[in-house]
């Protein structure tokens, strides 16, 4: 594979922004090759904390990006986290439209593709206060600069459907910060557009320790697991995003399917080859197809030749339904009980607050404020 480039939705668009390096991907690259053989050797050591915002159903992009590798490192015994970030759904729009759908829509996807919520919490962050709270102190250990420099920010803010950028915009890091240290999860996977968030977290990790720790450390520094998954496109040739209408996601029928990827842009060779640089579409089609028939893009290509773009699209039609079909049918029946869905973010959310109840109460007496 020739383009692994990671993704994560909405924020993606950053890690096109500028030379990737700014953003220390090179040596998370090398840091996460020694993360997984320790993960491999020592899973009991890792706490992950991982999530997404509530703005739609997952898609393949994710599926391929960062969700199959939340299951795989659950695992392998790894302690795993989910937040569903529905305070950060605001900061670069007025209102949260359909919420509570939305975030019973994010259950479901990460029930459906193997979540297990007796091992793993699924929470939503706005219903754990103490978690909230540490955002102020952490607030306090930022400079305003420091928020002004962050480049997904600025790339989020550049891309705001609001006319003006509104405090939590510039300040969600610090929230993430706080969604990763109220449970002391020292290993977050994301793409590479979410690192400098993982640094602000670092950072804030540090300086609370070093101002308030008296000698011992109240949160670990996190580390970033890169994944190298590799970079989807939409069926229209652009980033596969939720907003975009060119996303298949993890819930779409095999009809849907189908209809979508029967309208994805190619060009017009007839002999099928994978060159990511010079014929993205129809490169991008081989992957997902490979992907989901766990070969390379290669292979697949060589088995269509000269059969042109509508055997390709054919084969991808086929492989995606094959391989979502038993995840497809898990959702489906999850989706029937709701009332199953309202208990494993409930029961999460309860697991959650006691997590950063306690870690509050640590907090508290670090910084002296216990009355
Ligand atoms: N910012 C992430 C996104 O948009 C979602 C998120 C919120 C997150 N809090 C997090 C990711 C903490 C990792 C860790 O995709």
């Amino acid at each position: 594979m020739n383009t692994v480039v990671t993704q994560t939705e909405d924020a993606g668009a950053a890690a096109s922004a500028g030379p990737t390096d700014a953003l220390g991907t090179s040596a998370a690259q090398a840091r996460s090759a020694v993360l997984e053989e320790l993960i491999r050797k020592d899973p009991g050591r890792f706490r992950v904390l991982t999530g997404d915002r509530p703005t739609g159903r997952l898609h393949l992009g994710h599926f391929f990006g960062t969700l199959h590798n939340r299951v795989r490192l659950q695992e392998l015994g790894v302690e795993l986290f989910v937040v569903i970030a529905d305070y950060q759904v605001l900061t670069d729009r007025d209102v949260a439209d359909n919420l509570l759908q939305h975030v019973e829509e994010l259950v479901l996807d990460y029930l459906a593709i193997g979540v297990d919520p007796a091992r793993s919490t699924i929470f939503t962050h706005g219903a754990v206060p103490a978690l909230n709270q540490l955002m102020l102190p952490f607030l306090s250990l930022v400079s305003v600069s420091e928020l002004n420099r962050n480049p997904t920010v600025k790339d989020e803010i550049s891309h705001s459907r609001q006319s003006a950028v509104s405090g939590l915009m510039f300040t969600y890091p610090v929230h993430q910060a706080a969604d990763i240290l109220f449970c002391k999860a020292n290993l977050v996977p994301v793409g590479q557009d979410q690192l400098p968030h993982l640094e602000l977290t670092r950072t804030v990790a540090r300086r609370f320790n070093d101002r308030y720790g008296a000698g011992s450390a109240v949160f670990p520094q996190p580390d970033a697991l890169l994944s190298s998954a590799p970079l989807l496109l939409g069926t229209d040739g652009t980033k596969m995003s939720k907003s975009r209408n060119n996303a298949i996601t993890l819930a779409a029928t095999a009809d849907e399917t189908a209809r979508l990827v029967k309208g994805a842009k190619t060009d017009s060779e007839r002999h099928i080859s994978y060159d990511p640089a010079t014929r993205p579409e129809v490169s991008s089609l081989l992957l997902l197809a490979a992907l989901c028939q766990g070969r390379s893009p290669e292979q697949v290509a060589a088995d269509i030749g000269s059969a042109g773009a509508a055997a390709l699209k054919k084969v991808v039609t086929e492989s995606v339904n094959e391989y979502l079909a038993p995840i497809r049918a898990r959702r489906a029946e999850y989706g029937r009980d709701r009332a199953h869905l309202r208990a494993v973010l409930s029961e999460g959310n309860e697991r959650a607050r006691a997590v950063a109840d306690a870690t509050l109460a640590e907090v508290r007496a670090a910084m002296n404020t216990c009355y």
